[in-house]
Parts: C-alpha cells; sequence; structure tokens
C-alpha cells in the first residue's frame, strides 16, 4: 500500500536495502495509465526539472504524445523510448490548427486504443485551451485525467524574483489574457473594474496589446508611473526581464521589444525583486532548471 496522509511511512531504514534516489518511485501505485483513454498535462513553463511527477510518469507510460509549441523540447526528451511524438502547434507561420481538428484527433488515438497524453505548455486550465478539449473528450465519452502544471504567470515570476502576492505589498492578483478568441484585446473585461480590483495584474499572450491595455487601466484609475514587467522564456537560461512602466510601456516596446513567449506582469511587487533575484550566474546555467 502506498503511503499517504494518515498511512504510516514506509520505513526505508535499512540502507542498500531500498533503491536510491529517483528509482524509490518505481516502488509507488502510481495510477494507470489505461489504453484508450488521454491525460492532459501541464508541462509546466519551461524548465524540465518544473514537471510533476505525475507527469513524468505519464511521459513513461505514453503510445502516442501530442504536444504543443511551448513544450520544450528538452521535456520531449524525456518522453519513453518508442512513444510517437505529433506536432500540434504553428508550424513556421502557418496558422495552428484547428482546436476542433486537436480535438477530433485525440479522440481517434484514444479509440484505437492508444495512451494519449495531451502535454500542453504551463498548466492546461490556464489559458491553454484545456477546458475545450476536455469538453469534447466528455462528450465523446474518452476517459480523461488532468494533470496540473506550474503556469507560467506563477512559476516565470518566482525564477524573475517577483513574489505573485506578498503581505506587504498585495493580498490579491489577477490573471488576464491579452487576446480573446479574435486576437484582439479582450473586449468582454470591466476595464475600469480591473484597474481597481487587484495591485497586481498577470498577464499571457500580451505583449501586443499591452500599450492598449495600459491605456484602458489608466483610464480606469491606474496611475501611469505604475511599474509593468516583461519576463521572457521565463525558467530558462534565455530568460530575460525587462521593467518599464504603465505610461510608457508604448515606447519601450518601439524601441526594445522583449523576446517571446513573454508574461507581462502590473505593478510594484517587482520592487522585491531588487532583494529576491536570485536566477543569476551559475544558477542559469543547468538548462533542467
Ligand atoms: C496559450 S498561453 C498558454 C499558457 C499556459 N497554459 C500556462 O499555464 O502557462 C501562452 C502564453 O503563456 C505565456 N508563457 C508560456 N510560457 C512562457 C515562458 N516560458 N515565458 C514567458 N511566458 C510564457 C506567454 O504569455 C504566452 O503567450
Amino acid at each position: 500500500m502506498a503511503s499517504g496522509p494518515g498511512r504510516p511511512l514506509k520505513g526505508w531504514i535499512h540502507p542498500g536495502e531500498e533503491p536510491a534516489g529517483f528509482a524509490r518511485l518505481d516502488a509507488e501505485a502510481f495510477p494507470a495509465f489505461e489504453p484508450g483513454t488521454v491525460w492532459l498535462v501541464g508541462a509546466g513553463p519551461g524548465a524540465p526539472g518544473l514537471l510533476s511527477l505525475l507527469a513524468y510518469h505519464a511521459m513513461q507510460q505514453a503510445d502516442v504524445v501530442i504536444y504543443d509549441a511551448l513544450v520544450n523540447a528538452d521535456i520531449l526528451r524525456w518522453v519513453r523510448p518508442g512513444a510517437e511524438l505529433e506536432y500540434a502547434g504553428k508550424r513556421g507561420g502557418k496558422p495552428s490548427p484547428d482546436q476542433r481538428d486537436i480535438s477530433v484527433r485525440l479522440i481517434e488515438l484514444a479509440r484505437s486504443d492508444r495512451r494519449v497524453l495531451r502535454l500542453k505548455g504551463g498548466d492546461p486550465f490556464m489559458f491553454g485551451r484545456g477546458g475545450e478539449e476536455c469538453q469534447a473528450l466528455a462528450r465523446a465519452g474518452v476517459a480523461f485525467r488532468i494533470v496540473p502544471g506550474i503556469t507560467a504567470g506563477i512559476g516565470g515570476l518566482a525564477y524573475a524574483g517577483i513574489p505573485a502576492t506578498h503581505r506587504d505589498s498585495n493580498h490579491s492578483v489577477v490573471f488576464l489574457t491579452g487576446h480573446d478568441a479574435s486576437g484582439r484585446m479582450p473586449a468582454n473585461v470591466d476595464w475600469q473594474a480591473l484597474a481597481t480590483a487587484s495591485p497586481v495584474i498577470v498577464m499571457y499572450m500580451a505583449v501586443k496589446s499591452a500599450p492598449e491595455i495600459a491605456r484602458a487601466l489608466i483610464a480606469g484609475g491606474r496611475d501611469p508611473a505604475e511599474p509593468l514587467t516583461f519576463i521572457s522564456n521565463a525558467t530558462l537560461p534565455s530568460q530575460s526581464v525587462a521593467v518599464t512602466t504603465l505610461g510608457q510601456v508604448g515606447d519601450f516596446l518601439a524601441s526594445t521589444p522583449p523576446p517571446t513567449p513573454a508574461i507581462v506582469v502590473v505593478g510594484h511587487v517587482v520592487a522585491w525583486r531588487d532583494i529576491l533575484d536570485w536566477y543569476k550566474g551559475s544558477m542559469r546555467e543547468n538548462p533542467v532548471g
């Protein structure tokens, strides 16, 4: 029986008798990845070391892995040899495959009795269309499991030395997408309310629309001098962080466009970075994390 809350811990008290290191996990009763099912797994923001144990387990069991553009190639190297890899992202400037096509493919593969791993960047349910894919699976009667991942808007901030919340600066945080299904700044957001809702706003897919969003936030009462931070390629050795202000973001983007993908953070919380910026020097040399 696996150990867990309320159960006695396994007593590995005789050195040499039990496996060491990661091999100890082989004795654990991970959930079976049944043929004919789909696991939607969050791959985290980039660094392979940020995968969950369940995500790694799924990568050892899967027959086929359908992965997105933002899944780091170093993570795919950890997929079981022999598993098929299928790309479901944007390629060579061509439009992304239709969301419906991806869902149809997942259903088709599950119905051919494979263990289907849908590997998505960050967390599958955080601006990742995981909900839509699960709806399609549910409608088709295909059993699925969701393995959460570390979302870029949390992991990326941590690697930039910016706490998403801090008792001395903010008691709330808002997550926002910079564009809706039409590709434009979301129209159904109450910008006036949002401007006053939270001291920290973390935005995904928002580099292009940052000036428009900044104008809406300033019109809603936000101080134009408030910091706006871009965290690019978060958690990877190529990570970079750039700080401007709500009032100056348009000029900033025109002169110094940040690399993408990037998370955009609005708020004074970036000031903690002066003390908490830890991902530098030799810390950045290891591509695992
Ligand atoms: C389609 S959304 C997917 C978000 C993902 N499901 C998550 O939970 O992180 C893609 C956006 O996530 C953000 N993103 C993902 N990975 C990132 C990274 N390594 N560094 C910075 N931003 C990232 C960017 O804003 C990018 O445009």
